[in-house]
């Protein structure tokens, strides 16, 4: 009951907080002296200084140890994913399919083919990877050598890949059943795709389904080899110029056939066969051509 008696009206409230902000008789503003606010205002100043500064020494101190040039996660070397081109997918998986006939779709995979080659470009390469690089040799690099503190990169010229560089038949075989298509192997910090007295890593193609449907396959450059000299890789930074190496495969379909295809990069080191992974190693795409 006492409470309820206790109830005041709103003015009476009011007065109660004005006297809360400014309490004359005893110099008080809100509820403290002005004295004891410099007091708490400098020590909170303080306070928040030292910790701001405890955080950017930590900070500081974390970026000074890292190394711009690795990767600071890098998860359990594992095996790089592989990928075709033209990549145009079906429902699942990669489906390459065209009309020999139909103009329009089979330069929509070369447009393709032209658009991923750019980078590969003769005079684009030799004019930003200039370096000779020995061939058959892992390109092991210590110092950076190269200018503005880099490493060197080995060019890759869309020429390497011979009847499928586009030179010579500018419709990568679209215009009729003899298709190209490009793998190419993801990259990965400082992996080296097979041990040094072994042969390069190579794609090897094989026909999964409709065997029947596959007269022939070509790779290029020849065995569909992935030349030591392009590996190790330094990461961007390091070799700001780097290209993947690629493999050139061209098939010779029978007309009007399905055929699925699974081209696999071949080396001791690289797994192929990962449930949770289906692009570690390996692609997996259709091809079909009709007229
Ligand atoms: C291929 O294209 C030609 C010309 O456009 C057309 O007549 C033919 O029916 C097409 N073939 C198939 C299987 O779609
Ligand atoms: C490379 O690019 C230049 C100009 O950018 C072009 O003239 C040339 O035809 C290209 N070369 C090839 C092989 O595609
Ligand atoms: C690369 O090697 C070739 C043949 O050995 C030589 O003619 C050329 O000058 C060399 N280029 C550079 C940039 O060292
Ligand atoms: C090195 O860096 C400077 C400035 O970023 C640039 O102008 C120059 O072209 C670079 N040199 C080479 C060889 O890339
Ligand atoms: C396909 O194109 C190439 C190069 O342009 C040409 O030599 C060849 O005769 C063409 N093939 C067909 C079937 O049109
Ligand atoms: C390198 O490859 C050879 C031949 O396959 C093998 O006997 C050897 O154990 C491999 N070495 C390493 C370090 O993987
Ligand atoms: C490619 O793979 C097939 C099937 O696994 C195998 O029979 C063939 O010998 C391989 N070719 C090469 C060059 O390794």
């Amino acid at each position: 009951m006492a409470a309820l008696k206790e109830k005041r009206n709103c003015g009476q409230r009011c007065e109660d907080f004005g006297r809360f902000v400014w309490n004359s008789d005893e110099g008080k503003l809100l509820g403290r002296t002005p004295e004891k606010w410099v007091y708490i205002s400098l020590y909170y100043v303080a306070f928040y200084v030292v910790m701001t500064s405890l955080f950017c020494l930590a900070i500081w101190t974390l970026m000074y140890t890292l190394d711009p040039y690795a990767p600071d996660y890098q998860d359990r070397l594992k095996s790089p994913g592989v990928m075709v081109w033209p990549d145009t997918y079906g429902e699942e998986i990669v489906e390459i399919s065209y009309n020999t006939s139909d103009k329009s779709s089979w330069m929509k995979m070369t447009n393709i083919l032209n658009e991923f080659l750019e980078p590969y470009n003769d005079t684009k390469q030799l004019e930003c990877n200039k370096h000779n690089c020995t061939r058959g040799k892992y390109f092991i690099q210590d110092t950076f050598s190269a200018p503005n503190h880099t490493k060197w990169a080995c060019p890759f010229t869309q020429s390497m890949l011979g009847a499928c560089s586009g030179h010579e038949d500018p419709t990568f075989g679209y215009n009729c059943t003899m298709p190209c298509v490009i793998i190419k192997m993801n990259r990965i910090i400082s992996f080296l795709p097979s041990n040094n007295t072994e042969h390069p890593a190579y794609v090897n193609c094989t026909v999964l389904e409709g065997q029947h449907n596959v007269d022939k396959i070509e790779y290029f450059p020849e065995g569909g080899s992935m030349d030591l000299s392009y590996f190790p890789y330094y990461g961007r930074l390091a070799q700001p110029t780097y290209i993947n190496p690629l493999v050139a495969v061209r098939f010779s379909l029978v007309n009007g056939k399905k055929a699925k295809i699974q081209c696999r990069v071949v080396s001791k080191i690289i797994s192929y066969e990962n449930y949770h992974d289906p692009y570690e190693g390996k692609v997996i795409f259709q091809l079909e051509a009709v007229k």
